[in-house]
This record gives C-alpha cells, sequence and structure tokens, in this order.
C-alpha cells in the first residue's frame, strides 16, 4: 500500500507497545524527521521508559513539533497515541502551521504485539511492558477504532490503518513535493472536527487493510527501536 506523505506534514503513528511503531519510523523515516516519546523519556529521566518523567517528555516533544511544523519539516510523532486526547494535542500543532495531518495505526491483534514485547524485553534485557498496559492501550485503541470515521473526523486529513504485520511490511511512503499539495489537506487540518469532506490533491480517505493475521512475520528488522 502507497501512503502519500506530503513534504512538511504532520505523521502520527498509532498503536500499542510492540505494536512495532519505532521499526516503522526508523524503516520509512530518517531520524532527524522523528520525534519518539521514548526518546525524550530517555534524555529527561532514568531511561526510555521511566514513565515518571512522561509529562515533561510530552511537553518537549510538543514544542519540538511546532517549530518543526511552523518551519515546514516532515514529523514523525512516534508515541502510542491510541487516546483522542493524546492525537488532538498534535492535532493542534499541525492546525497552527497549516499543514495536512496523517494517521498510521498498525492495528495488529494484541497477541503479536504481547509476543513480540516479552522477546524485545529478552533481546535487550529491559523491563516487559506491563501486560495490563498494553491491554489498556488495546482497549483504548479499540474504542478509537470502532467508529470508522472517527479519526478523520478528529482532523487527520487521511488515516491508514494497517491491521497485518504483511499489510505493514507492504508500505511504501510516497514523498509528495510541499509544491503539490492540495487546499483539501490543509483545510482538514486546519478545522479538526469539522464534518465535511473536501476532495482534491490529498484526498481525505480513511484505508484499511484487515487480512486475516498472517502469524509467519518477515523478521525484517528484528532489532530496530
Ligand atoms: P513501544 O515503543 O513500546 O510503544 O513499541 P513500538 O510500537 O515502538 O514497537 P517496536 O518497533 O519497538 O517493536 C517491538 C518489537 O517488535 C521489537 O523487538 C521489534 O524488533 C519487533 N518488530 C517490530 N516490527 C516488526 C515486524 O514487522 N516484524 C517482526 N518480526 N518484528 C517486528
Ligand atoms: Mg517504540
Amino acid at each position: 500500500m502507497q501512503i502519500a506523505v506530503p513534504d512538511g506534514a504532520l505523521v502520527v503513528l498509532v498503536g500499542v507497545a510492540g505494536s512495532g511503531k519505532t521499526t516503522f519510523a526508523a524503516r520509512h523515516f530518517g531520524p532527524d524527521e522523528i520525534l519518539s516519546s521514548d526518546a525524550f523519556r530517555g534524555r529527561i529521566g532514568s531511561g526510555e521508559s521511566d514513565q515518571t518523567v512522561s509529562r515533561a517528555a510530552f511537553a518537549v516533544l510538543h514544542r519540538e513539533l511546532a517549530k518543526r511544523l511552523g518551519s515546514g519539516r516532515t514529523t514523525v510523532v512516534d508515541a502510542t497515541n491510541v487516546t483522542p486526547w493524546a492525537r488532538q494535542g498534535l492535532l493542534r500543532r499541525a492546525v497552527a502551521a497549516g499543514r495536512p495531518a496523517i494517521a498510521i495505526v498498525l492495528d495488529l491483534p494484541e497477541a503479536i504485539c504481547l509476543g513480540r514485547n516479552a522477546q524485545r524485553a529478552a533481546d535487550r534485557a529491559v523491563a516487559d511492558v506491563p501486560h495490563a498496559a498494553i491491554r489498556r492501550q488495546s482497549a483504548d485503541l479499540g474504542r478509537s477504532l470502532r467508529d470508522p470515521g472517527r479519526l478523520v473526523g478528529e482532523g487527520f486529513s487521511e488515516v491508514v490503518r494497517l491491521g497485518t504485520p504483511d499489510a505493514v511490511d507492504a508500505v511504501e511512503i510516497l514523498r509528495i513535493p510541499d509544491g503539490r499539495i492540495g487546499t483539501a489537506g490543509l483545510g482538514r487540518a486546519a478545522s479538526p472536527g469539522s464534518a465535511g469532506r473536501d476532495r482534491g490533491l490529498l484526498p481525505l480517505t480513511e484505508r484499511s487493510n484487515r487480512e486475516e493475521p498472517d502469524r509467519t512475520m518477515t523478521p525484517r528488522r528484528p532489532r530496530s527501536g
């Protein structure tokens, strides 16, 4: 599946711990384009999983995001973003900068995410993300996706939902030069929550890929993140 990303856009990754957000970001975007909540936790606190500094980490992430979008730099936010509250904060930055926002949802079966978390913890000798936390995130994500139009309604110009490891593997990011951004994407991001659907160069779509889960995952990047 091809995902068009206009230069200067906000790309919001959405997915529970272990869904592969950091791996996906590293595969498709440059390290200088990614703002990761874990990386900011690591800089501010005792490590990437130090939840006691989450608030400060997100404050810095948001400040950085506003600066980046304001100067027209494509920015990927690598955080779970499973709640409307988390996404709204990011969308506000896109609106303020007049930039389109694209949501890429890694909606993999919970069993896969739990398994990957356990494997990652074993591989890196780090603490496993508690299962209860992943279940909570899954429940939040499920609520966010229950109504298929919800994320578009929040203000994303494009929402891509990837339901299997194969669908994630098949993604190709198409960079669209800034000059080609139609008013559709901008209009959408500039008025989150508005009901109308513009059409233009950047179609407002909600796309989904949810074939049966394929459990024979391709270990393309088993250690990135
Ligand atoms: P958090 O940062 O905890 O929210 O997780 P995340 O969504 O960033 O997941 P991450 O990219 O760290 O991936 C979790 C584990 O799954 C890592 O050990 C990855 O190597 C592995 N993983 C990620 N994507 C894939 C994939 O496409 N295939 C396989 N086989 N493993 C993957
Ligand atoms: Mg990560």
